[in-house]
């Protein structure tokens, strides 16, 4: 019984430290990535956004800690959804009440080993320039991992590592190394996209 309790007591205090954990292991301009699943599909992307905290910065207002390319669910058209996806700050806890069955939150700052991250300048300044102007979102060229990257890093990526869609982007990629193939690749990609179209059919 002894025993028993310890566990239990272990594990009580592993889960604080989780909790506790997630938002205080923030700095600034680290990426934060969001392994989500599509309402209708198994399939699961990445959404991505950056850690601002409580920087002052310009339009940031009281209680907003991350920027990112937000996606507004309730838009009714596709033309207004897509012109939606500005690149805005908003709140990490917000990010908490995702509708999707998974949501699984970390700490990704995945090219930190090959590239320099930015000084807190240099992603002040990013942050600046795509502020409301971080244009059209395209799943596959300007989406939610590209902004992320680029604020980091000042290089653009998307790997979706991880996730369902992971084997599509090394394929674009090779395509577009290859300069060939691309459009049957584009063709092909069942995108990031189609997913949140899917959850806003579904309300
Ligand atoms: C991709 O994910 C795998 C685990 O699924 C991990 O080992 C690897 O480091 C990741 N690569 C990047 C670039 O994030």
């Amino acid at each position: 019984v002894a025993k028993m309790r310890n566990l239990v007591l272990v594990a009580v205090i592993l889960q604080l430290a989780l909790i506790e954990g997630k938002t205080e292991n923030y700095e600034f301009g680290d990426i934060i990535s969001f392994e989500r699943s599509c309402p209708c599909t198994d399939m699961t992307y990445k959404h991505f956004a950056i850690y601002v905290g409580d920087t002052k910065l310009d339009g940031k207002k009281a209680g907003q800690d991350i920027f990112q390319r937000s996606v507004d669910l309730l838009i009714t058209d596709l033309l207004h959804y897509i012109r939606k996806l500005y690149c805005i700050f908003e709140k990490l806890e917000d990010e908490h009440k995702s509708r999707s069955k998974i949501n699984i939150e970390r700490k990704d700052n995945y090219f930190d080993s090959v590239l320099k991250p930015g000084t807190k300048e240099e992603i002040i300044k990013r942050i600046k320039e795509k502020k409301g102007k971080c244009g059209v979102y395209n799943p596959i060229n300007n989406n939610c991992e590209h902004v992320a990257t680029y604020i980091r890093y000042g290089e653009r990526f998307s790997l979706q590592n991880g996730t369902s869609f992971e084997k599509k982007f090394q394929e674009i990629d090779k395509a577009r190394a290859a300069k060939k193939n691309m459009k049957a690749k584009l063709l092909e990609i069942k995108t990031e996209m189609e997913c949140l179209i899917c959850r806003h059919k579904k309300g």
